[in-house]
């Protein structure tokens, strides 16, 4: 199809309003291919992937074994009858149980980030049986009605309420507070371990370990929802590795299907399971665990391994990240704060609007960015893992080109 037949199309038969936010962002192109770190589009543009699809692309587009994993279960057997036993989820989850942290090695494989926290939430329910959930605010889990109740942006909910009853709202990355509302009546507590959606917001030092104390204190479940932030992003393979907590729940999707299958799982330890197990088809999905997703699971948690990606993205992320902290001092006007961990960074602008403008700067120097979902205002950088190391410089310059027009631009309408 022509790209004006396109588009006409995307018009009509998809999201009117959608088609008019890609125009004005100069984004109402055909994406035609994408390899590694880059997305060609049918203008004759080659963008540098710096946004790694919301945290999907970790290990950068099309990645020759995980596409070939997935093209050998395509020519095998693409979905399976489920009454028999499919080799890829046996191998997937055992993979999955040799990196995730603790005692978690009991796995149930979803389609997406938002059916995981939607089953998660269910299986601490079946388990302890208890009514209230605790969740920070600005935390983003999802959009079915289950993950839309621990939701940090009142925007998102407030058209589809009443949602979930008993879902208590934190300040994140305060354990005094989180202290205050936990107690016998808890179910679980959902948190992000560093927030993608809500801003790039990195807590402080020893909270994510006090929230781990106080969950246990009061027989509470811990439930972290590593959606964008597993699978390396953060400079581990699991951010709260970072504070050695071991959650009784964790939530994956995104980056797990290597970038290639939509593929999520939950995580919990043997305790957690034990219920589920008692009554089996209480949670069930037709195409979760089918073999395509889940062998391109099991390929892109070896390559995690077997490319250390996780240090990989560590390492550059602290260097990528100090040349940023120079753009913040180079332009003050725009740019408010630079924060981040591993390959997860956010850019704070000084107001939605101006993010606006920068965001149209930056994808002009065909660099890939997109603003964080509850604050626009932050625009997130989350290149793949594997991006070759001459590129960081590359995005560094081409950032400070946009940032100085966008600077000239504020300044000629402020
Ligand atoms: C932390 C987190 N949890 C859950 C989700 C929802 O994932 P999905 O869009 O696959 O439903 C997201 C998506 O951005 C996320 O960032």
């Amino acid at each position: 199809m022509e790209n004006a037949e396109l588009i006409a199309g995307y018009t009509e038969h998809i999201n009117a309003g959608l088609a008019r936010v890609l125009a004005f962002m100069g984004m109402d192109a055909t994406a035609i291919r994408a390899e590694g770190p880059y997305v060609y589009d049918d203008r004759g543009r080659r963008f540098l992937d710096f946004l790694g699809g919301y945290g999907v692309f970790n290990f950068g587009h099309a990645h020759p074994r995980i596409v070939a994993a997935v093209k050998a279960e395509l020519e095998r057997m693409p979905l399976s009858s489920k009454l028999l036993i499919d080799e890829p989820a046996i191998r997937a989850a055992k993979r999955l149980s040799a990196v995730t942290p603790g005692e978690i090695s009991k796995f149930f494989f979803t389609n997406s980030g938002t059916e995981s926290v939607e089953g998660a939430i269910k299986l601490a329910r079946l388990h302890n049986g208890r009514a209230s959930f605790v969740y920070a605010r600005g935390s983003f889990h999802g959009k079915t009605l289950g993950s839309l109740s621990a939701s940090g942006r009142d925007q998102h909910r407030e058209p589809f309420e009443p949602l979930l009853a008993q879902f208590i709202q934190v300040p994140f990355g305060d354990a005094d507070a989180l202290s205050a509302v936990v107690d016998e009546n808890t179910c679980a507590v959902l948190l992000e371990p560093l927030q993608g959606e809500g801003g790039i917001n990195v807590p402080p030092d020893g909270y994510l370990r006090e929230v781990r104390e106080i969950t246990s204190a009061h027989g509470a479940l811990l439930i972290l929802d590593e959606v964008q932030t597993g699978m390396g992003r953060t400079g581990y393979n699991f951010a709260c590795e970072r504070e050695d907590v071991v959650p009784d729940l964790i939530v994956l999707a995104k980056a797990l299907g290597g970038g290639v299958m939509p593929v999520g799982a939950i995580g919990g330890t043997p305790e957690v399971w034990a219920q589920f197990e008692q009554k089996p088809l209480i949670h069930s999905s037709t195409f979760g665990g089918n073999p395509m997703a889940c062998a391109a699971a099991d390929a892109a948690l070896q390559v995690l391994v077997e490319e250390k990606l996780a240090g990989r993205a560590g390492r550059t992320g602290e260097a990528f990240l100090a040349d940023l902290m120079k753009l913040r001092e180079k332009y003050p006007k725009i740019l408010a704060d630079v924060r981040g961990r591993g390959l997860m960074i956010g850019l704070q602008f000084t107001s939605t609007d101006v993010a606006e403008i920068a965001i149209g700067a930056i994808l002009a120097k065909e660099l890939l960015v997109a603003f964080t979902l509850n604050a626009p205002e932050v625009v997130r950088l989350e290149p793949p893992l594997n991006t070759p190391q001459e590129l960081f410089p590359e995005a560094v310059s081409r950032l400070d080109t946009a940032l100085g027009e966008a600077t000239a631009l504020v300044e000629q309408y402020a």
